[in-house]
């Protein structure tokens, strides 16, 4: 069986009815809505939370009932996947363009858990690029000050031959660091600079991290 498939489905497991829950972004949060909305179909009743308009797309087809912040003052629970995540439950996510939505939503969840494949287990943070959400606006001011502060290639993400643009109209600086030694302040950092919006670094927010191996093994970190 896939592995992010069999991580989704060990997490949604720990969904009950009654629960506001937030809906991560990715191909692995898409197995986790896709079960989710088979137990919908089942009876659970739940309100959901969706960190992009794909998710929220998809939540509606399966038929998901979707709440805005409007309605809600907190969420129970948000199942989300990630780039890659440490021993400590640090993880870097936002390869797929949504980490801002997607670090609101866990920032307003009692508990985060992470689904991922094996691949995505490393000892140190940074081989995968650290995607950082920046305004349009002096992006180019905005880059030299990460230069400055990361000392490592930064590259605008591309969709086709255009920046890509996130569900919030703003653009994504994917930074090669190779690793990273201290998470924590890199992350207060970086949300200093003016134009900077959020990074992908979701550092003591993860309650579990599910990870799904190769063998069919679903073990939590
Ligand atoms: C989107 C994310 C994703 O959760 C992350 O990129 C993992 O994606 P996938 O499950 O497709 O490997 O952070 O912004």
């Amino acid at each position: 069986m896939n592995s992010k498939k069999l991580a989704a489905e060990h997490a949604v497991q720990f969904i009950k009815s009654g629960m506001i829950v937030g809906l991560g972004t990715g191909s692995t949060a898409h197995f986790a809505i896709h079960a989710i909305g088979a137990r919908v179909q089942a009876g659970l009743t739940i309100q959901a939370i969706a960190t992009s308009e794909q998710s929220e797309a998809l939540a509606r087809e399966l038929e998901i009932p979707i709440v805005s912040f409007q309605e809600v003052n907190e969420i129970d629970l948000t199942i989300d996947g990630a780039d890659e995540v440490d021993s400590d439950l640090n993880v870097i996510k936002g390869g797929g363009g949504a980490l801002l939505r997607e670090k609101i939503v866990a920032s307003a969840s009692r508990e985060l858990i992470i689904i991922v494949d094996e691949s995505k287990v490393v000892s140190q943070l940074g081989a995968f690029p650290l995607p950082i959400e920046v305004v349009p606006f002096g992006i180019e001011m905005t880059m030299k000050k990460l230069a400055a502060l990361l000392e490592c290639p930064l590259t605008v993400r591309q969709s086709g031959n255009k920046p890509f643009v996130t569900d919030n109209e703003h653009y994504i600086v994917d930074c090669h660091t190779g690793s990273i030694a201290d998470a924590g302040k890199l992350t207060r950092e970086l949300n200093m600079i003016p134009g900077v919006v959020e990074n992908g670094l979701f550092i003591g927010m993860a309650a579990k991290v599910i990870v799904g191996y190769m063998d069919g093994a679903v073990r939590e970190l």
